[in-house]
């Protein structure tokens, strides 16, 4: 510090020459003031934005130009994006690390998921694919030396585990190809293992990462599972066994996945329960949806023929299958607007509740019809498109309509006087057949089109059943999936106004929080101080990867999880599919 002061005042004479004794002090007072910050600031604080070459495989870091060039609109837009990432990042960072969560309107720290810290995990990649590169290393030393340890008693909740900690370790893995990665991945894969002791195959709740007991957890003393907690760690697990090379992964995740071949558990045409038995791997009810409780179990019947090179002919017949009965079973239209929607079958009645979580399922269905190698018949094609156009547009519209810009949780949709009349399926049979008749009734069937937004609550076709706004990411999810399976700029517009209404009633001095009444006439939304590690691992990347123009992460060389981790494509090899007994007939 001396040698500066030394040196600046030199300068400083040498510049200004005798007279120039105010800036003299003013340039010396300027050095020390950046010595002193510079070396007080820890290391975690500094990041780089701008960046333009990686050392290892994977996407590489976008170069984002600052707006002026010659896409100025959409790469300033991805910038706000990533600005956005910066401030809730380091707003945890601050506070809450190594908790697992930031309360960002108090500054405080939660421990929801372990205490293992869960959003760095789930930001890791996020960071990577944003070009985040010192934040990234930042982070990897903040979680160097983690054990997964629980004190005896305590139990891992496993679905969330795999999706969140399992999934984001994977991808940026994948991604930055860390060797550190692999050892945290193979580690935390081996101390959730003994949740698959069950006779049926199918994990339970939770597990003591240190002793391997388990407990059935939130359904207690019943030994039943939510048919999206069994099935969504398939991707985690494969990938996982592939790159460990290690058997036992891939046998416990795909014992389950068996069960799913045989015909006997499939109900009207395709459909899954949403309760079942950890003892004998049968249905415990026979209520369907597509929303919690099962969403994620679909999403990764697509996506596990997705990632092992669409090479096991079993999977994607489940997943179209699925679908299908999805489509027939689950979708009705509304009367007023023709919103298109997915109920819930309670006993064989539809409840028409709809919820936010639903709006995965767009995003699914256009995937799904996007990758030719699901050899769905014309006829399929076409349904599967309109229906992911159609809910994406819902999904859209309950956004638009609020005051905040911020679509409530949940929704009762309204129905028809004979409710099955809204039965989307048979409303598009009745469209195609005027149309034979070359009624001229438009080229789009019913519950397909745009829909203008609508500031009268009781004019909107559907009530709000939970006013709240958890900076949930299904909907910018779908957008995304949407842009770039149709290339429909309409779905970055919507992305960017979303966008927009997070940062006018989401933003906290911390980070961004989720929030109640999201369409009170009469006052700001209310904010809740909770920000859920999804909001860095899945909102706020899906509205990056909107926004960039280069398609970061291409759905052909990689394939999401359900927390938006994205893990890459890969084929089997000859010595997996002989061990692993893989049938890629
Ligand atoms: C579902 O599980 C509960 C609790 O174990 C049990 O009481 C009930 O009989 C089961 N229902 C069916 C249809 O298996
Ligand atoms: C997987 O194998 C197919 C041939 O069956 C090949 O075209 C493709 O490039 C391979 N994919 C990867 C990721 O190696």
């Amino acid at each position: 510090m001396l040698q500066s002061r030394l040196s600046c005042s030199l300068l400083a004479r040498n510049v200004f020459g005798r007279g120039g004794r105010w800036w003299h002090f003013a340039l010396i007072f300027a050095v020390l003031l950046w010595v002193s910050t510079s070396t007080l600031t820890p290391r975690r604080f500094r990041f780089r934005v701008f960046k333009s070459s990686r050392p290892v495989g994977g996407p590489r870091s976008p170069v984002i130009r600052l707006p002026g060039g010659p896409n100025d609109l959409w790469t300033g837009r991805a910038n706000e994006v990533r600005k956005a990432f910066a401030h809730a990042y380091r707003g945890y960072q601050r506070h809450a690390l190594p908790y697992d969560e930031l309360m960002p309107l108090t500054g405080g720290r939660v421990n929801n998921f372990h205490g293992w810290g869960v959003s760095m995990y789930d930001s890791l990649d996020t960071m990577w694919l944003m070009g985040l590169d010192d934040m990234f290393y930042d982070t990897m030393e903040d979680l160097a030396g983690q054990k997964f340890d629980l004190p005896p008693g305590e139990y891992a909740h496993f679905f969330e585990v795999v999706i969140r900690y399992l999934g984001g370790i994977l991808s940026a893995y994948a991604l930055s190809e860390d060797p550190r990665l692999l050892k945290q991945a193979e580690m935390l894969g081996e101390k959730l293992l003994p949740a698959f002791n069950t006779p049926s195959g199918f994990p339970v709740w939770g597990v003591n990462t240190r002793t391997g007991d388990t407990t059935y957890g939130g359904h207690d003393a019943q030994a039943t599972t939510c048919m999206a907690e069994a099935f969504s760690n398939q991707m985690e697990f494969k990938y996982l066994a592939h790159i460990t090379g290690n058997a036992k992964f891939f046998e416990a995740t795909e014992k389950p996945m068996k069960a799913m071949y045989g015909r006997e558990h499939i109900m009207h045409g395709g459909l899954f329960a949403k309760m079942w038995d950890l003892r004998t791997g049968k249905p415990n009810q026979t209520d369907f949806t597509a929303a919690g409780c099962t969403d994620s179990a679909y999403e990764y019947f697509l996506k596990q023929w997705l990632m092992t090179g669409q090479k096991e002919l079993k999977m994607r017949d489940l997943y179209v299958r699925s679908a299908n009965a999805i489509i027939e079973h689950l979708l009705y239209v509304g009367p007023r607007r023709q919103l298109l929607y997915s109920t819930d079958l309670n006993n064989g009645a539809a409840t028409h509740h709809f919820q936010h979580l639903t709006c995965f399922l767009p995003a699914l269905l256009a995937l799904g019809t996007h990758t030719p190698g699901l050899k769905l018949s014309e006829n399929e094609k076409k349904r599967h498109q309109w229906a992911a156009e159609g809910l994406a547009n819902t999904c859209w519209v309950v956004y638009a309509d609020t005051t905040s810009g911020l679509s409530p949780d949940k929704f009762v949709m309204e129905k028809w006087g004979e409710p099955e009349r809204g039965r989307w399926v048979e409303r598009v049979a009745e469209w195609e057949e005027a149309q034979a008749q070359n009624m001229k009734l438009g080229t789009l069937p019913p519950g397909v089109k745009d829909v203008k937004p609508e500031g009268e609550e009781k004019a909107r076709g559907y009530t709000a059943s939970a006013d709240m706004y958890l900076l949930r990411p299904e909907v910018v999810e779908t957008f995304y999936i949407m842009w770039r399976t149709t290339g429909d700029v309409k779905w970055r517009e919507r992305g960017w106004a979303v966008f927009q209404a997070l940062e006018k009633n989401t933003k906290t001095k911390y980070g961004y929080t989720s929030v109640r009444y999201v369409d009170d006439r009469n006052y700001k939304p209310y904010q809740k101080d909770d920000m859920p590690s999804w909001f860095l691992a899945e909102t706020l990347k899906y509205l990056f990867l909107l926004f960039t123009d280069e398609e970061l992460v291409p759905l052909d060389k990689w394939v999401f999880n359900t927390e938006a981790h994205p893990l890459p494509v890969f084929n089997w090899t000859k010595k997996e599919i002989e061990d692993y007994g893989i049938d890629v007939s």
